[in-house]
Parts: C-alpha cells; structure tokens; sequence
C-alpha cells in the first residue's frame, strides 16, 4: 500500500487509487479503502486538502479542481464497485439448489416390536382377537379370580410392585357378570403378567373366547442378563366347548414353528420320524390344570447340548395350561359346559433366543448398532 503523500499530485494518487481498488474482493476491504481515501482526517482526500490549505493563492487553484476531480472519481468507483459487490452477495437464506440433497436416515423397528408383531400376525391368521389391556391392574383381575386367593405366594411384595396410592378407576366399565364384585375395585398394583386379561375378557363376554393380549408387565426384579423389572407377555386364551389338550398343543406347536422357523417344526419332525421338536413339559399354575410349560428344541445346538440351553439341548418358552374350572366360576362360565386352554409367554425371551442376543438390557439402551441389526 502507498503511503499518502499528496505531494505526487492528483494524477499519480488517481492511478494509485484505481490500482487499489481493482484488488477489493470483499465488502470489508472495500470499507477499509474508502476510510483511507475518503475519512476526514488521515486520507488522501485530507491530505490534498491540508496541501491546498497551505498553498499559495496562484497554486490554489490548480490543485484545488485537481483534488475535486480526485475526490469524485474515488467516490463515483467507491459507488460502483459497492453496487457490483452487493450484486453478487447471496441474498439471506437463500437456497443454493445446485447442492447434492441430504438423504433422510431412515429409522428401523425395535427387535421387541417385531416380535409383537410377528405373534399377533401368526394369531390374528387364526382368527384371535388381538387385545392390549391396561398396565395398572386390581388385586382381583390380576390375582383373585385367577385362583391366587390372599395368602398366595405370587402376591408377595417381594414379586409385586404394589401403587402408594390406589387409584379408583373412573374409565373401567364394571364387569357385567360372575363372582366379580360389581362395583369397579381400587387399582392396586402394577399387573405382574398379562394374564388379568383372561379375567377381563371373560367377565364381559359369553363363550367361545379367542384372544391375545399382548403387553408390558412389571415385577420387582433388578436388572440383570435375563431380568428387567419391565418386561413384555403375550396371553392366550381359548374357550369353547369341547377344547382339548390337542387342541393347545396343536396351536402351541404351530405358534413355535412360525415364530422359530423350520428348525422347531412338529409336522417336519413327525413326518420324518424323529423327536419332536416342541416337547410339553408338566407344570404347576395356579389357574390351569393341568399345566405345562413348552420347550422348543435348542436353536443353537440343535438339542446336542450348548451353553445357550444349558446342556439340556431345551429352551423353554412359555407356560400354559387347561383353563383351571375354578377360574371359570369366577367369571360366570359353566365349567360343564365349556372348556380353555391359556399360555403366556416372554416377548423380550422369544427375542433373545430368535437372534441369539445374551443380555437382555440390550433391548432398552437404545444403542442404534444393536437395533439397527434387526431389519426395517
Ligand atoms: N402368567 C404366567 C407367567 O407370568 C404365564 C402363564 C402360564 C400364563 C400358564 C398362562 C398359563 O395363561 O396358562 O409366568
């Protein structure tokens, strides 16, 4: 940058000025040329006119209309080149078209959702009504009428996760037949599995009954590899007359055979003459009689024994049973007449065996690589 110095005179400064101005590329440099040109102290334009100011009268004149003839010209480019630069400044919030667009990332379903899903798919196709119910439950529905009067076990606190406060339902319709008491009772408790819903459905409608309930239970568990405190069920129940035991192993078995694929298929394995794949193991629940619990055959290993299966080459996967009649008295229905069969099984279970996942906190961490492994 030349140093002012008006002495060079006008015609020189103007040439100085042009070739100053020809290197502003920004709005800024254009400011700072204009205060070195044109501000009322410090500038070429000021320095010219201090000269002028000391020159002898003869002298003033000449360089007086040499200076104005300065002064414009730098005003008159200044003008210019402002205009030019603002022209061609992207105006505020422009979009800028040209740019490559930014693909959406699309979401995936929860591995737990999937498997809801896939169970209410395979019983909706045969013909089950597919029920959610509610999460806050009473004594009664979630224990009582399924034959666990008051000093059963089950109900301990040390299972149950009991309300501070009960709540007196407003929005629960009483039920409109059996032992139920007819006026709605407080809520409780959070219910401990979804079998209240057996109660519930019951209660409120006559024979033949088809359903699946499908959602959160909750027990005082703590977190570990195969606990939460939360946790999902999937129930069912049918009654009707003349059910059987076939009929619950029948379904049972097809249910394991959809949801595990070929590997637990009982018609494949009766075809081929070998140990079933399903096997229906004697239990113990207090509102069916009698009960099994089901394992299908190691996923893993194949039934050779494994770590997954606990050398045993089962996974069990679900409890059921014939409806107990006791539990039919409750809601009204005649134990003469008709019969039922129930399960209830572990969504978070199902889904750890599935996909072979070890830790069953992995479904509530959120961590997208895990949940992103388990397709749309
Ligand atoms: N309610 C049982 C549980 O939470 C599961 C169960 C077993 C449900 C047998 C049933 C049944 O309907 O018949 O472990």
């Amino acid at each position: 940058m030349t140093t002012i110095d008006p002495s060079i005179g006008t015609d020189r400064a103007r040439a100085i000025f042009d070739e100053e101005l020809a290197g502003v590329a920004s709005a800024a440099a254009l400011q700072e040329l204009r205060n070195r040109w044109m501000a009322r102290s410090g500038s070429w334009v000021a320095a010219f006119m201090d000269l002028i100011a000391r020159a002898t009268p003869d002298q003033k004149k000449a360089l007086g209309r040499g200076a104005n003839e300065l002064k414009k010209h730098v005003e008159v480019a200044l003008a210019d080149r402002e205009a030019a630069l603002s022209a061609t400044r992207r105006p505020a919030g422009a979009v800028d078209v040209t740019l490559p667009g930014r693909a959406p990332r699309l979401g995936c379903r929860h591995p737990l959702s999937l498997v809801r899903e896939e169970v209410g798919a395979i019983f909706s196709r045969l013909g089950y009504q597919v029920l959610e119910g509610p999460e806050i439950e009473d004594d009664y529905h979630n224990f009582e009428a399924l034959n666990m009067p008051a000093e059963h076990p089950a109900r301990d606190m040390q299972d149950t996760l009991y309300l501070a406060n009960p709540l007196t339902p407003a929005s629960y319709a009483p039920p409109t037949r059996g032992l139920a008491p007819r006026a709605p009772q407080p809520l409780t408790l959070l219910r401990t599995h979804t079998s209240a819903m057996q109660i519930r459905q019951m209660e409120r409608h006559d024979p033949p009954v088809r359903l699946v309930a499908i959602g959160p239970v909750y027990r005082r568990d703590n977190l570990d590899l195969t606990h939460t405190p939360m946790f999902h069920q999937v129930e069912g129940l049918v009654v009707g007359r003349g059910i059987t035991l076939a009929d619950l192993k029948g379904t049972l078995t097809s249910m394991a055979a959809a949801l595990f694929g070929p590997a637990t298929r009982g018609d494949e394995s009766a075809r081929s003459g070998q140990a079933p794949l399903v096997r229906f193991r004697p239990s113990f629940f207090p509102y069916t009689e009698p009960s099994a619990e089901v394992d299908i055959r190691c996923i893993r290993c194949g039934g050779e024994g494994c770590p997954m299966c606990k050398r045993t080459g089962w996974l069990e996967i679900l409890g059921s049973g014939m409806v107990h009649p006791a539990v039919f008295e409750y809601v009204g229905y005649d134990p003469d007449e008709v019969t039922g069969f129930a399960f209830g099984m572990g969504i978070e279970r199902v889904a750890l065996l599935k996909w072979g996942v070890e830790d069953i906190r992995l479904f509530y961490e959120n961590d997208l690589r895990f949940l992103e492994q388990f397709g749309r």
